[in-house]
C-alpha cells in the first residue's frame, strides 16, 4: 500500500529527504475519484522517476460559487487501492484548511490563456487550478509532473506557469483515455444516467466527423464547427456550451484548419459538463 501523507509538513520532510536520497520524484495530481485516464499518468509516471507521488485534493478554489464542489464524486478507500495496484509510492492528501488557512490572499493569474475556452466559461477556474499547482510543486518538490490532454487548456496554463515562473519542474502531458465508445473518461461521468450517458456518444462521434471532413479536404474552421454543433444540437439532452478550432500552441482561434490546429468543444449533459478537444490532422 503506498504511504499516506496529510500534512504540508510531513510531506516536504519526505519530498527533502528524497531528493537528498537521490530518488527522482514524479508527481500525479488529482481530485481522485480515480480512472483509467488516472492510471494512464500513473503508468507512465511509474516508469519516469524513482519515486511516484500522486496528490488527492478536490481544491475548492478552482470550482465556481455554482459548481459541484460539494457534490464532487469522492472515495477514497477505491483510490487507494488503485493507487497500490499502479505502484504509487505516496499519496498526498492535505485539508484545504491546511491548504488555505484563514488570511489566504495570494493567487496565480496565467493572463490570455485563462480567459478562452472554458476559462470564459468559468471564471477563476484556471487562477484556482494554477495556484493550487504551485502551491502543490511547492510542497512535494517534484523534479517531472504529469497532466492528461484531456484538459488541454489546463496543461497549456501550467506549462506557461512553470515557463513563467521559473519552476523547476519538467511538465509531461498525457494522451487522452477514453472508454469503448469514444468518450474520454471523467470522474464528472458519474453524474450521467443511463439516457444522458447514451446522449454523451454525440461528443466523440462529433469530433470523428469532424476529422472525417477535415481529411475530405474541408479546411475552413466555421465549416467544421457548424458540423460540430449540428450533431451536438441534434441530441436532444446536449447543450452547447462551446465548440471552437484553436492553435494548440496558444489556443488562439484558428479559422483556417492546417497541422497545428485543435477541436475543442465543451457540452452539458444534465448535471455534467463535458469537455474534449483532438487534432484535426
Ligand atoms: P482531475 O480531474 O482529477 O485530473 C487529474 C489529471 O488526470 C489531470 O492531469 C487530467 O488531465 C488527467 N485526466 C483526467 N481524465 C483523463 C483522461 N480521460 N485521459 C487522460 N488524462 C486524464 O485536473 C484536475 O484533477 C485538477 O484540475 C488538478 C490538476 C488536480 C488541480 O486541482
Amino acid at each position: 500500500m503506498p504511504k499516506i501523507i496529510k500534512t504540508l509538513k510531513e510531506m516536504r520532510e519526505e519530498s527533502i529527504a528524497l531528493r537528498e536520497g537521490g530518488e527522482t520524484i514524479v508527481f500525479v495530481p488529482t481530485m481522485g475519484f480515480l480512472h483509467d485516464g488516472h492510471r494512464a499518468l500513473l503508468k507512465v509516471g511509474r516508469r519516469l522517476g524513482s519515486t511516484l507521488v500522486m496528490s488527492i485534493f478536490v481544491n475548492p478554489t478552482q470550482f465556481g460559487p455554482k459548481e459541484d464542489l460539494a457534490s464532487y464524486p469522492r472515495d477514497l478507500e477505491r483510490d487507494l487501492k488503485m493507487a497500490d495496484e499502479e505502484g504509487v509510492d505516496i499519496v498526498f492528501t492535505p485539508s484545504a484548511l491546511e491548504m488555505y488557512p484563514e488570511g489566504f490572499s495570494t493567487h496565480v493569474e496565467v493572463t490570455g490563456l485563462s480567459d478562452i475556452l472554458c476559462g470564459a466559461s468559468r471564471p477563476g477556474h484556471f487562477r484556482g487550478v494554477a495556484t493550487v499547482v504551485l502551491k502543490l510543486f511547492n510542497i512535494v518538490m517534484p523534479h517531472r509532473a504529469l497532466f492528461g490532454r484531456k484538459d488541454f487548456q489546463q496543461l497549456r496554463v501550467i506549462e506557461r506557469m512553470v515557463k513563467d515562473l521559473d519552476l523547476q519542474v519538467e511538465i509531461a502531458g498525457i494522451e487522452t483515455i477514453r472508454e469503448k465508445d469514444g468518450l474520454a473518461m471523467s470522474s464528472r461521468n458519474s453524474y450521467l444516467g443511463k439516457e444522458e450517458r447514451r446522449a454523451a456518444q454525440c461528443v466523440p462521434r462529433a469530433m470523428e466527423e469532424a476529422r472525417r471532413i477535415v481529411a475530405d479536404g474541408e479546411a475552413q474552421s466555421s465549416v467544421v464547427t457548424e458540423k460540430v454543433k449540428k450533431i451536438i444540437e441534434n441530441e436532444p439532452l446536449a447543450v452547447v456550451d462551446y465548440i471552437k478550432v484553436c492553435r494548440a500552441d496558444n489556443l488562439l482561434d484558428a479559422p483556417v484548419i492546417d497541422e497545428c490546429s485543435m477541436l475543442f468543444l465543451a457540452v452539458k449533459i444534465g448535471k455534467a459538463r463535458l469537455i474534449d478537444n483532438t487534432r484535426l490532422r
